[in-house]
């Protein structure tokens, strides 16, 4: 999960990272009371999980809190690169800045290991200096038994050649840092920039933090930090209901037990689309292996939710899971969308195949819904679902 700037700048401050006062808002007018309490100026920052805010002018100072509010007018609404600007943080301004300085820990999966990069030449143009001068970015791999303490601090600090003068400072910041890291189950911790300020302090004016999704049973506080505004309700119902569920932009549903056959439906019916009119999957749904009637009938539900979907795939190859309760599954749901007077009239292909295959087929063949066929390849079934996409696009 990646946090806004506001959640990181929050996260830094719990952990000791110097950081600068700052408060979310979604109105313009809040820009003005925040601004006056911060002494009469500010910076509006658009909250949106993207870099290079600032190049798009998604950052502006205000000298004055009627100024405040006129920018927060400005930016809250605008498009960044695709994200619409729903909140902006009012942040204290920090001192006269003088040097801007780029630090980050995060996963190097490659390697397998942890890494800390960091540079003296941070700020909005680290991804070209990045690019262009590789020298000037030190990349130090951190072990994972022994982290970050302050004598690995000052090696960082050592390899990407920080000026005596903020040398401490920063080595004290990078053990912090590590702390937030470590303690916070983060993949990615940065801070671009990290300034240099006119007091000689240093402070973090920019955060981004992107945290481990497979410790969120150990951080119960996460659950907040979701941003449900971004987040697709189909994919919530499905997380609700422990499925495996991720949109995808054609017209073909699909449904599998086991990812490895979802990810090759997909494929299969991407490859069955280029002959009928370039339909695409819609969506994937892992309902896992050993999948009951139950859960065929909470994965079709949320698949026919999806008004994109024109025909739907259910891919099945019993192992665990067993051919007769995916399609009675598939029977009893039908039945339940259409008791509850939901409109059910998206055509199913269904493939069944392995574990007690005959019998699921023979469940289908007598339940003779109108809206199910079966096809009993995989191919063909997935060049049948195209076709009928294509018909009812
Ligand atoms: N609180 C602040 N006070 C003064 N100047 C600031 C403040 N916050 C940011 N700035 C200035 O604005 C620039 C851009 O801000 P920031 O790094 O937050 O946004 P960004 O462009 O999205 O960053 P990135 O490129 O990392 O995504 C900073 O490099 C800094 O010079
Ligand atoms: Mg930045």
């Amino acid at each position: 999960m990646d946090l806004f700037e506001y959640q990181a700048r929050d996260l830094f401050a719990k952990h000791d990272v110097p950081v600068l006062a700052g408060e979310v808002i979604d109105t313009p007018e809040a820009a003005r009371e925040i601004t006056e309490r911060l002494g009469g100026k500010s910076v509006v920052k658009a909250q949106v999980k993207v870099g290079g805010r600032g190049k798009a002018g998604g950052v502006k100072l205000a000298a004055s809190a009627d100024e405040a509010v006129a920018r927060a007018t400005d930016i809250l609404g605008m498009d960044i690169k695709g994200h619409t600007v729903h909140k902006v943080m009012i942040a204290e301004t920090a001192p006269e800045i003088l040097e801007e300085y780029y630090v980050s820990f995060l996963l190097d999966r490659a390697n397998r290991t942890f890494l800390s990069i960091a540079s003296v030449e941070g700020g909005m143009e680290i991804e070209e200096v990045a690019a262009t001068r590789p020298e000037a970015v030190a990349k130090t791999p951190i072990d994972a038994i022994d982290g970050v303490d302050l004598a690995k601090a000052k090696e960082i600090v050592a390899a990407a050649k920080f000026p005596a003068e903020v040398a401490d400072k920063v080595a004290d910041v990078l053990v912090r840092l590590w702390d937030t890291f470590i303690k916070e189950d983060a993949l990615l911790v940065e801070v671009n920039p990290l300034a240099k300020v006119a007091s000689g302090d240093v402070i973090a004016l920019d955060g981004k933090v992107s945290l481990d999704d497979n410790a969120e049973f150990r951080h119960a506080d996460w659950a907040e930090l979701h941003d449900k505004a971004a987040a697709n309700p189909l994919e919530a119902a499905a997380k609700e209901k422990n499925l495996n569920y991720v949109k995808l932009d054609g017209e073909v549903g699909i449904i599998g037990n086991g990812a490895g056959l979802v990810m090759s439906t997909l494929d299969v019916v991407a490859y069955a689309g280029e002959n009928h009119g370039g339909v695409k999957p819609a969506n994937f749904l892992d309902i896992g292996g050993g999948a009951s009637a139950q859960v065929m009938a909470n994965g079709l539900e949320i698949i026919l939710g999806d008004p994109d979907v024109k025909s739907v795939f259910v891919n099945v190859f019993g192992g665990i899971t067993a051919c007769d309760e995916v399609a009675n599954g598939i029977v009893q749901a039908l039945k339940l969308l259409e008791d509850r007077g939901e409109d059910v009239s998206k055509p199913l292909v269904v493939r069944l195949d392995g574990n007690n295959a005959e019998l699921g087929r023979k469940i289908l063949t007598d339940a003779n819904h109108p809206l199910v066929q079966r096809v009993d390849t995989m191919d063909g079934a997935a060049d049948k679902a195209a076709e009928l996409a294509n018909a009812a696009k």
